[in-house]
């Protein structure tokens, strides 16, 4: 049995897509029951109070874990009492090119410490920013053409979280990767300018993006790696795509 955590969100969802598909048996921490995909089975917890998790936990072997909460090392002490084998972490590339001060990047060293620290074999998915990022862009376009975003000059390789998931997939499925902490990136670095307009060109608008002032330096998260196709075997899909299936968003 695989638990992955965060299964609502936008790594998770895909995750338990994939594993469904192919026929592993998946369960989702939920922190408030809702409907699920056919196949997921949901079990309430909170990754913030790590007792509240042994219900989901039983006879899971392997975990898709996120960070940033309370006790990880709690929670992972948990998991490890409950017998889990082995945890694939969501984190970042700001892990190596983020600076001292940058919380983002804090916060992802301070939960793969903890993992490290936790006994149980361990995978890192460092992920370059997300395309699933650009859904922050919703209110300012339903209000009209202009996008404000602050790092317009900053080109980012962003990937697709669906890659992401299917990295994680083998990760939770194959031998071999322990030990190991992946770069994942998308196929090409993009400025925002150029994913709003290829969404323009998608929705048939006329897209204006206006630049706000950088809040803090923003570390360089531009190289293209080859790793989902590696690991994966398919190309890292284009921004373009993730676009075309998420465009009811926009609309
Ligand atoms: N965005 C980026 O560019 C980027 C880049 C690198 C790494 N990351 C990392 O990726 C992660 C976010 O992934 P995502 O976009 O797939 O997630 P997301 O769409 O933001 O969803 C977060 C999920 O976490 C669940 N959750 C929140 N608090 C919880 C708690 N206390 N206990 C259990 N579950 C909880 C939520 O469940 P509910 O449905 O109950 O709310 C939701 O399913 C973060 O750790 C972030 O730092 C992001």
């Amino acid at each position: 049995m695989i638990l992955v955590t965060g299964a609502g969100g936008n790594v998770g969802s895909e995750l338990t897509g994939i594993l469904t598909r192919d026929g592993h048996p998946v369960r989702a921490l939920v922190r408030t029951p809702r409907p699920l995909p056919d196949g997921v089975e949901g079990v309430a917890g909170d990754l913030n109070e790590p007792a509240s998790l042994k219900p989901a936990l039983a006879g899971v072997r392997a975990v898709f874990l996120l960070g940033g909460y309370d006790d990880l090392p709690g929670a992972l002490a948990v998991m490890r009492d409950e017998g889990v084998e082995q945890v694939t972490l969501l984190s970042s590339r700001s892990v190596v090119g983020g600076h001292s001060g940058n919380a983002v990047a804090g916060m992802h060293r301070a939960a793969e410490a903890s993992v490290r620290a936790s006994e149980l074999a361990w995978t890192f998915l460092r992920a370059s920013g997300f395309m699933s990022n650009t859904l922050r862009w919703i209110p300012g376009l339903r209000a009209g053409d202009v996008v404000r975003e602050p790092f317009a000059e900053v080109p980012v390789a962003t990937i697709d979280p669906y890659d992401i998931a299917a990295v994680a997939a083998e990760s939770l499925t194959t031998p071999g990767h322990e030990g190991r902490a992946y770069a994942l990136t998308g196929p090409e670095a993009l400025l925002p300018a150029d994913r709003l307009r290829v969404l323009g060109e998608l929705l048939g608008r006329d897209l204006r993006l206006e630049p706000l002032p950088d809040t803090e330096g923003e570390f360089d998260d531009s190289e293209v790696t080859s790793t989902v196709q590696d690991l994966t075997g398919q190309a890292p899909r284009p921004f373009a795509t993730w676009a075309r299936t998420h465009l009811a968003a926009f609309r």
